[in-house]
């Protein structure tokens, strides 16, 4: 097997065309209330595919972290993965399909040296007012691809939007043989041994919450290539968790446990998957923390359901093996990922703590959990029992679901829903729609709230001092959270100062101004920026007056004035030397 440096090739060739390599977004969405975390490299570029001038111009490729939750359950197979990464290449109003796609061909056959023999294609069929993509279709043919290697094909196939609304187009996805026998002459969608590696999406449209489609203001090209299943392919293996990327976290799981591959690879997967998401979730500059809501469950779910796989095939769960892996993780990836460095003390903290917290309850749990089942009349677990295994053993439901499963019995899942929101009135956890993904989060309140963010950080270096730091902050139409750097709990007078000193400058109607120029220079100017390494050498700069300066994508309002009354609801600890602001504009 050899080992594929396919980031390296890809981010080369693209650059090779003209395109900025970008750095990827953090996983978190940032003012993306609708989506829990990235779930696809042009996620973090809607602003700039609707039209917004992007600083560093039309062609831009990156290597993007997505965390998808929609496979939750299905890791521990050979394909699946929650976290993963996704090559792209966009044009924005630049290029169109032609050379898209001939660019595709050229990377895949010349860089990559696919036989073209081994390729197929879909393209769009149309259907309503959007017509069949005969276009891309003939530059497919042109290129070499046979006419019984092209399949047309609906909209549940080739139109591609990230959830419900935001840009969308139809798109051409391109196939790979991965298979022993002989290559048929005709791609026949249906046979799984045609394997997708490459979607270029045509982005000219927009679908709004109507349900209409209008045309965005210019035609652009999003494109996606998931890393784990080329590299997959390139290095001839049908299991993902065989190749390169894999092999040696895999094998220390492997050394660890009193198991092999072969008896247990269900187990093994999981422990490797779930190590490597939470490793990127904890590591990334948002701060999440294990917690009952939000992107926190999803981090306490991914760890604790490691953590039983572990004891379930042997592995002593005080030998320190969750730091050794992550650190494994952290080593592959640091090339490409700062915060993996930056945050290595609180990577290894949080998946440590987690353990502590859960290993206490985990033994008596499960003997719970046996007696739970060596009682039941009917083969469902009704949601009091439920409820108890996650109240007092700190079981996520779904862990509880899944050993039930194992044993051929059902959990009243709705029942417990229902009991959770009951008792926990503050828990969102079980805000489905969320865990889908899906595009918004640009709309006037949240815009509002964006640039009272920034005179809230502004007004908090005037009261408290000039080193608070913005760590962090989410928006939701409703309110906006802030969390910044400082060593105490704010005083009321503190807090009251910094309510007025915002209110002052929104009486002042300030005028908002927004200007690019290069990182180097707006570092010199004074502006202020979470993570000056995150940003690319060119840079938007939103000025608020003299007020408030900082590196930021936008949007913003145009005046302060826009903003009405600014009030703070709560202040309270968000993390070590970290506090937290919950605020309203009413
Ligand atoms: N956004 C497209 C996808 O994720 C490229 O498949």
């Amino acid at each position: 097997m050899q080992k594929v440096d396919l980031k390296d090739k890809y981010l080369k060739f693209f650059e090779g065309k003209e395109h900025k390599i970008i750095p990827s977004a953090p996983l978190i969405p940032e003012n993306d209330p609708t989506c829990l975390f990235n779930t696809a490299g042009m996620q973090p570029l809607v602003p700039y595919l609707k039209g917004q001038v992007h600083p560093l111009g039309t062609r831009l490729t990156d290597v993007q972290k997505c965390v998808r939750l929609t496979d939750l359950e299905e890791i521990g197979d050979k394909t699946h993965h929650t976290f993963f990464e996704m090559l792209g290449n966009w044009s924005l109003g630049d290029y169109f399909k032609k050379e898209a796609i001939s660019w595709s061909f050229e990377f895949l056959t010349k860089v990559l040296d696919i036989p073209i023999e081994k390729l197929a294609v879909t393209v769009f069929e149309g259907e309503g007012q959007i017509p069949r993509d005969e276009e891309s279709a003939n530059v497919w043919k042109s290129m070499g691809i046979p006419e019984e290697r092209i399949s047309y094909l609906n909209k549940d196939n080739n139109f591609w939007i990230a959830g419900e609304v935001g840009p969308c187009g139809p798109d051409t996805e391109i196939f790979y043989w991965r298979s022993d026998s002989p290559v048929p002459q005709k791609h026949d969608p249906e046979d799984e041994r045609w394997v997708e590696i490459w979607n270029n999406v045509f982005m000219q449209y927009e679908k709004h919450p109507d349900g209409t489609i209008t045309e965005l203001p210019k035609k652009n090209v999003d494109t996606g290539m998931g890393v784990e299943r080329t590299v997959a392919i390139l290095e001839g293996v049908d299991d993902n968790y065989l190749t390169s990327i894999w092999k040696d976290i895999i094998e220390k799981i492997v050394e660890i446990s009193n198991t092999t591959y072969e008896e247990n690879p269900e187990s093994i997967r999981i422990i490797a998957d779930h190590i490597r998401t939470a490793v990127f979730i904890s590591a990334d500059y948002c701060g999440i923390k294990p917690s009952n809501t939000d992107q926190g469950y999803i981090l306490r779910r991914l760890i604790r359901r490691m953590i039983r796989h572990a004891k379930k095939i042997g592995i002593d769960l005080e030998s320190g093996f969750e730091k050794t892996l992550a650190l494994m993780v952290i080593e592959k990836y640091k090339n490409y990922y700062q915060e993996l460095t930056d945050n290595k003390d609180v990577v290894l903290d949080v998946l440590s703590n987690e353990l502590k917290k859960f290993n206490r309850t985990l033994e008596k749990g499960l003997r719970e959990f046996e007696k739970i089942v060596s009682h039941l009349n009917e083969k469902i677990i009704d949601k009091d029992l439920a409820f108890k295994l996650y109240d007092t053993y700190g079981f996520p439901l779904e862990l509880t679901v899944e050993l039930a499963k194992e044993q051929g019995i059902g959990v009243d899942e709705e029942g417990f829903k229902q009991k959770f929101k009951e008792h926990q009135e503050k828990s969102r956890a079980g805000s489905e729609q969320k865990f889908k993904g899906g595009l918004s989060g640009s709309g006037e309140m949240e815009t509002k709230y964006h640039t009272a963010t920034h005179l809230l950080n502004a007004a908090l270096k005037i009261v408290i001092n000039k080193d608070v730091h913005q760590k962090g902050s989410n928006i939701t139409p409703e309110r906006m959270r802030f969390d910044f750097t400082c060593d105490h709990k704010l005083s009321e007078e503190e807090k009251k100062q910094a309510e007025d000193i915002v209110n002052k400058w929104i009486q002042e109607a300030i005028p908002v101004t927004v200007e690019e120029m290069k990182k180097e220079d707006a570092v010199k100017s004074g502006a202020e920026c979470m993570f000056i390494e995150k940003y690319p050498d060119i840079v938007t700069v939103y000025s608020i007056g003299d007020v408030s300066k900082e590196l930021c994508g936008g949007p913003h309002v145009k005046n302060t004035k826009e903003l009405g009354h600014f009030k703070i609801k709560k202040e309270e600890a968000s993390s070590a030397g970290v506090r937290r602001i919950k605020a309203i504009l009413e």
